[in-house]
Parts: structure tokens; sequence; C-alpha cells
């Protein structure tokens, strides 16, 4: 069977779990030849057998995105294993309890925290733009997707560095859509809402959940799969003509008024009556 990614080769940063892990499996599913970087080998090299397992192509890379020859080397794999590179999703993060667990205040968050957030969550980014750009262009063009989050786009209590670094990421996508457009290179960044990611899922409080349930229009927290089939969609010939934008999705989180939950906690209550 044809797949619209046949002959592409893709680079998934973060490709070993959540929403990474289910773009690099749907391109591959797809036809594309997929890099998977990420800095859990394990997980990494368990996805590649999962995809290679199924008739797809795939190799697993040891890459921390912080590390300037870790994100070149990446790049390089694609391009001596598969000939070519097509797409970058930049979809790693530092979402452990170490980074993003420990991102509290600007008052009180421990300065290493904030430095590791901004390094993994942006300056990755922007690494794996800089290597991948010279193969993108020298191909005849391509597509870079870059994962940010509403943490970018509305105020929380919380995750200072996170909400920064996310911001940086849109910035980043508009400045990179800009520069490379002429040159066939397009630049998108998706903002998932929450994601029931393993990290999320042991990341989040009950309460916290509830909170962020209680303000989705849609009845169910989004899975994996379904914000990177999003992803794709940007990655994809499908999406040619659009570029330097920004694919928000959330269930309709931060599509609505503020007192939306307290409109729909007054209805549960008068159909409870
Ligand atoms: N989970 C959510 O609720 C949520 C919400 C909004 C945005 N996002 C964003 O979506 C993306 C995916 O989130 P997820 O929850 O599916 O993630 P996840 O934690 O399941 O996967 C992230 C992957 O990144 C890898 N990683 C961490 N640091 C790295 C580094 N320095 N170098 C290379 N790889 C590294 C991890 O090993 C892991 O495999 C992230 O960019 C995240 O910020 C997530």
């Amino acid at each position: 069977m044809m797949g619209d990614f046949d002959g592409k080769v893709a680079v998934v940063t973060g490709g070993a779990s959540g929403a990474g892990e289910a773009t690099a499996k749907i391109m591959a599913g797809r036809g594309a030849a997929v890099v998977i970087a990420d800095v859990a080998q394990d997980r990494a090299a368990g996805v590649v057998k999962e995809i290679t397992a199924g008739g797809g192509r795939a190799v697993a890379v040891r890459t921390d995105v912080s590390d300037p020859a870790d994100a070149a080397a990446m790049v390089e794999r694609a391009v001596a294993d598969f000939g070519r590179l097509d797409v970058l999703v930049n979809c790693a993060a530092a979402l452990g309890p170490d980074v993003l667990g420990r991102d509290t205040t600007v008052v009180d968050v421990d300065l290493g925290v904030w430095e590791r957030s901004l390094a993994v969550d942006l300056f990755g980014v922007m690494l794996g733009c800089r290597f991948a750009i010279p193969h993108l262009v020298a191909g005849g063009g391509g597509a870079i997707v870059n994962v940010s989050s509403v943490a970018a786009l509305r105020g929380r209590w919380v995750g200072p560095a996170y909400a920064a670094a996310k911001a940086g990421v849109i910035g980043l996508t508009r400045n990179v859509a800009t520069t490379y457009g002429q040159r066939r290179v397009r630049c998108n960044a998706v903002a998932p809402g929450l994601i029931m990611s393993p990290a999320a899922t042991a990341m989040l409080s009950e309460a916290d959940r509830r909170i962020q349930e209680s303000h989705l229009l849609l009845p169910s927290r989004s899975t994996p799969e379904e914000v990177a089939e999003t992803v794709v969609f940007l990655a994809s010939d499908a999406a040619r003509y659009v570029t330097g934008q920004v694919l928000v999705a959330d269930g309709g989180l931060t599509s609505h008024s503020p007192s939306y939950a307290d409109w729909r906690r007054q209805v549960a209550e008068a159909e409870a009556s």
C-alpha cells in the first residue's frame, strides 16, 4: 500500500514516549523512514522494534537535544542511513519531576531547573532547526513541526520556565518560517492542551486534572495519538500551504469564556436538583 510519506525521511525528537512516539509510529506507518532521537535509549529501541516488526523503517539515536554535538549527529544519522531529510519534529521536552516538577515560581525556582528547562525545551528546538534546515533546503524543501503548549498562550500558577520556553518555541517557529519560506521550508507549531502521556499521567495531581477537565469543550482528554495526528498533518503535503502557524490541539481548553466551567457546574447542579 502506498503511503503519503513514502520516500520521506523524518527525525522525531522525544520519539520514545507520548506524542513523539505516536508521531513516529504514524509517520512510519504512512511510509516515512524515521530517526527516533531521544535520551531514553531503551524505550527508543523498543519503538524502533515495533515499527520494524510492522514492516516500517526506523532507527534510534541516543540524543540529548540540548547538546549541539548530539543534535548534529541525529540529523547526520538520518542522511547517512536514509539518504535525505524531509521532516523534523521537535517534540522532546524535560517533563519529569526533576525539571517540570520543580518549575515552581519565578521567585523560588532553582536556577539550574530554569536553565535545564530552557536548554531542552527551547535551545534544543533551535539546535534541531539549525542542523536540519541545510538538509531540508538541499533536498528542495521540507517541514518542521515544533511542539509548544497552551502553557505558552495562557497564564498558569506554576511552570514559569516551561511557559517561557514554549512561548519561545512559537517565536522561533515564526522566525524560521519567515527566514526559510522562500527555500520551501515550512515551519509550524502545535500547542497541545493536556495529553494523557505517561509523563503527564505521572505528574498531574488528581485535583489539577479535574480542574483542567472541567474546562474542556470536548468530553475527554487527548491521547498522544490525537496530538500526533495534528503534528503529522502539519508535516504532510496536505499542509503544503500552511506555514508560520500555531495549531492549538487542546479540546477547546483555551477557546471559551473563563466562566465556562462555572456555567457547566450550575447546569449540572440544576439538573441534579
Ligand atoms: N503531556 C502534556 O499534557 C502536554 C501538554 C502540552 C504540551 N506538551 C508537549 O508535548 C510534547 C510531548 O509531550 P508528552 O507528554 O507526550 O511527552 P513524554 O514525556 O511522554 O515524552 C517526552 C520525550 O522526550 C524525551 N526527552 C526528554 N528530555 C530529552 C532530551 N534532553 N533530549 C532528547 N529527548 C528528551 C523523553 O525521554 C521522552 O521520551 C512535549 O514537547 C510537551 O512539552 C505536553
